[in-house]
């Protein structure tokens, strides 16, 4: 695929937030401030580590950058740290969502929240002090642009929280080989990577994201090597584990455990 088409692809594909399968479940049907802090409740208590990587580091006063807006419940909490905080997005919809978020907050929105790309992040050299940029990098169809990208915007000692999927996790380790074995069985009409794409990322009419890489730590270090400072944590897990079809373990209980060694995603923070 083109570069221009996985762009068009994911401006197509994003339109529809990410997240919209939570507010589903949650029987969100609306965008007002109550319905909107019933979502981001929900959403943090799904990812219970996210918060830290915010309230670790002192955003007040801070130019902050954050890219692959989805359903925005980051980007408000870090507009609320007192942050000047800076959104971009490929695709329209999260950007609708995250200008309504700050004018409801009473903050500035039109010019703060853009419509582009990772790829070429329509600020000049040295303009934030921190970039943001979770489960979004892998998606854009060229990680090492899109880091070098997130380098370039940063200021001398700058810091950016990138989440990336973690190619050893228990899925990619366990859960996808199980899979193969059984789609060589049982075809369901997509090819294996698509189907693997939608195990991470499916918007409501089942179809997979467009494109997605899955990262090592080396990969990581590679990626990142410009910067002085790099630290990875691996954070979230799968669902839970069954034993005979049954939950033996459930996801919450996995988090603090088996998530720290084999989970889903790297959480890389790296000083420029
Ligand atoms: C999986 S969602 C993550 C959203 C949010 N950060 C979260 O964790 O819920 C990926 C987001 O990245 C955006 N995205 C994909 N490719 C992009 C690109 N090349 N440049 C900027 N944003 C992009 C999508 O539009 C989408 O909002």
């Amino acid at each position: 695929m083109s570069q221009q088409t996985i762009d068009a692809k994911n401006a197509e594909f994003w339109n529809e937030l990410c997240g919209t399968w939570l507010a589903r479940t949650l029987g969100i049907t609306d965008v007002s401030p109550e319905t909107l802090r019933r979502f981001d409740e929900a959403y943090l208590a799904f990812y219970p580590y996210l918060e830290k990587y915010v309230t670790k580091q002192n955003l007040k006063g801070k130019k902050v950058l954050e890219i692959g807006l989805g359903y925005g419940t980051l980007g408000q909490f870090l507009a609320q740290q007192d942050s000047d905080y800076y959104g971009l997005d490929i695709a329209q919809g999260p950007v609708d969502m995250m200008r309504y978020r700050l004018t409801q907050l009473g903050r500035q929105s039109s010019y703060k929240v853009q419509l582009g790309s990772a790829l070429d992040i329509p600020y000049p050299d040295e303009s934030f002090d921190y970039v943001y940029s979770i489960g979004c990098l892998h998606h854009t169809g060229n990680l090492g642009k899109a880091v070098s990208e997130v380098y370039r915007v940063l200021i001398p000692g700058g810091k950016a929280i990138v989440m990336l999927y973690n190619q050893h996790s228990f899925r990619q380790l366990v859960t996808i080989p199980l899979t193969r074995l059984r789609s060589l069985f049982v075809a369901d009409g997509r090819t294996f990577a698509e189907h693997i794409r939608a195990m991470y990322d499916m918007n409501s009419g089942g179809e997979a994201a467009p494109f997605t890489e899955y990262v090592s730590q080396t990969k990581v270090k590679h990626l990142f090597q410009s910067f002085s400072q790099i630290k990875i944590d691996i954070q979230n897990f799968d669902t839970y584990i069954l034993f005979r079809g049954r939950v033996i373990i459930p996801r919450e209980k996995l988090l603090n455990n088996l998530a720290r060694l084999i989970g889903l995603d790297l959480y890389i923070t790296a000083t420029k």
